[in-house]
């Protein structure tokens, strides 16, 4: 179904006029909670948040005055349902974080297929779905930005997390052919490239970060430059900045990148 048949006035209240709609996903943690909790400081946003766990949401929604939605990504039709949800409550939506994400990591042998179709779904299939969903009405109302949070595992491959490198390895480039075929739109696509962030995510990968470099930096930093770089229309950042040189390093020279990368771990 498509959105455009659920832009009908409703019996909500329509939203702010003088305010953009944000819809943010994984909301309800970490850096998305980070992102809801600095739009909600720029007071020119009606929020939307999303996420899966009930008591999270409505947290992340009281503390930030947004409206709770609840819903899975990783089970089909997810992505649509929240969209189609959004959309009743707030008629549009003028700028999509996707944030929502999971990820795995030992041996890619050893990786049970449900954490394969898990890591797949919610970090990349659900996201082209969820721009898929919202783009059309964005290209009608010659307005909007598309917020996606990638990962440096996906500008140089992690060892262990070979599915969740490839997942994010895959957000990235379709935020790249993407941003291509929109050019002359008013609608933008930013890449956030976030390294290592203190957040709940390794405790439920269910293997923690143990190296001792990088350093683990905080979710208020990554939204910091996430919101920095919606005011600015930046097309791909990466936090820390510093990260851009490896990953330049693996684009130009990636025989000496991986050699280097093998010594290091
Ligand atoms: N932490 C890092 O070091 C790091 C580094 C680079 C990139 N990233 C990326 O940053 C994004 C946010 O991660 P985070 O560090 O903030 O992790 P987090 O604290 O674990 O938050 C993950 C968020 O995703 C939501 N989520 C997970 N599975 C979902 C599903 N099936 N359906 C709907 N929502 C789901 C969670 O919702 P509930 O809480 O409601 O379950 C939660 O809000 C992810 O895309 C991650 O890949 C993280």
């Amino acid at each position: 179904m498509a959105v455009s048949q659920h832009a009908e006035p409703t019996t909500e209240p329509a939203a702010d006029p003088a305010k953009g709609v944000a819809l943010v996903t994984g909301a309800s943690s970490g850096i998305g909670a980070a992102i809801a909790r600095s739009l909600a400081d720029q007071k020119r946003w009606t929020l939307l948040v999303a996420g899966r766990d009930p008591d999270r949401v409505a947290g992340i929604a009281s503390e930030t005055g947004g409206t709770p939605l609840l819903g899975d990504l990783a089970v089909p039709g997810g992505a649509r349902r929240l969209v189609t949800r959004a959309v009743d409550e707030a008629q549009h939506i003028d700028l999509l974080v996707a944030s929502a994400g999971v990820g795995w990591a030992g041996p890619f042998a050893t990786m049970p297929t449900s954490a394969v179709d898990d890591v797949l779904t919610v970090d990349l299939v659900a996201v082209v779905q969820l721009v898929r969903m919202v783009l059309p009405h964005m290209l009608l109302r010659r307005r909007g930005h598309l917020v996606l949070i990638g990962s440096i595992a996906g500008s140089l491959g992690v060892e262990g997390e070979a599915v969740y490198s490839a997942a994010k390895a895959g957000l990235g480039a379709f935020a790249d052919a993407l941003r291509y075929e929109l050019r002359g739109t008013s609608v933008q696509v930013t890449h956030i490239v976030p390294g290592v962030v203190d957040t709940p995510f390794f405790a439920r990968r269910g293997v923690p970060y143990n190296r001792r470099l990088p350093r683990p930096i905080p979710p208020e930093r990554v939204a910091r430059v996430a919101l920095r770089a919606i005011d600015r229309g930046s097309r791909e950042v990466f936090v820390p900045r510093w990260f851009r040189i490896p990953a330049g390093i693996r684009a130009l020279l990636p025989g000496a990148y991986r050699q280097l990368a093998a010594r290091l771990g």
